[in-house]
């Protein structure tokens, strides 16, 4: 008698099939490892603290988000609304928090995962720092613009100089100037302290953009095109 072949449910949710396993190396990392690794860089997230609200962080094989989430988490563990006072303000440091996470993954379903779950914790911070404020009108609209320029379907390993994110440069009065850009992956980018390549010439915002008009601005914008649009 044959023993069978189904695969037994995986209680920490590591697998998704066997096939996937094969094809992909899709082992996702436990809660538990992810923040013991993360634990090991304090540095990063000092507590209650702002200060390393731009760091960031590139995940070349993010799965379904396992870490890019618990990065976003740590981040916006130091944004509290009862330090700013000001919803804009408020509303900028938190897609400051998100806007410098990027991940790369070569399945699409991982990749829309990962940028929902990214969605959700930034929702649930918000509400649950903030609850009797309503986010304003063009909030999420620019969430759903950086998860969907910095969280990237492609394959890392073949393609990664030719994968093109956001470096969203944070101005003043709710602003981000966008520079998109190449990752590099030479040897030289362990060098340096960024994560993009120096060529091509990127293309950039000549004007920066006031968050609630990212959405509605998705191109690299002149001050005489800027759309005065809120995304919905
Ligand atoms: C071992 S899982 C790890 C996922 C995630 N980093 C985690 O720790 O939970 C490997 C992931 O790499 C992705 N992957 C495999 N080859 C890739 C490639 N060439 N470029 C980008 N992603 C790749 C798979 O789709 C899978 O999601």
């Amino acid at each position: 008698m044959s023993a069978a072949r189904t695969l037994a449910p995986d209680p920490r949710g590591q697998i998704k099939t066997r096939q996937r396993v094969r094809d992909l190396a899709e082992v996702f990392t436990h809660e538990r490892e992810v923040k013991a690794m993360l634990d090991l860089i304090p540095d990063m997230f000092p507590a209650g603290s702002t200060k390393t609200v731009d760091a960031k962080f590139l995940e070349p094989a993010c799965g379904s988000g396992n870490f890019l989430e618990e990065i976003l988490r740590r981040k916006l563990a130091g944004v509290r609304f009862a330090r700013v006072h000001l919803v804009s303000r408020y509303e900028h440091w938190l897609l400051r928090a998100l806007a410098s996470i990027y991940g790369v993954d070569i399945c699409a379903d991982n990749v829309n995962e990962s940028r929902l779950r990214l969605l959700e914790v930034l929702r649930s911070h918000y509400h649950n720092d903030a609850n009797t404020m309503a986010p304003s009108e063009g909030f999420a609209a620019a969430a759903r613009a950086i998860v969907a320029s910095n969280i990237v379907h492609a394959d890392f390993l073949a393609d990664a100089s030719r994968i093109e994110v956001v470096d969203y440069q944070p101005g003043r009065g709710g602003t981000f100037l966008r520079v998109w850009s190449m990752l590099d992956d030479s040897a030289e980018v362990r060098r340096m302290p960024d994560l993009f390549h120096p060529e091509p010439a990127p293309k950039r915002d000549e004007v920066p953009v006031h968050y609630t008009m990212l959405a509605a601005n998705g191109e690299p914008t002149r001050a005489s095109e800027l759309v005065n649009t809120k995304g919905g």
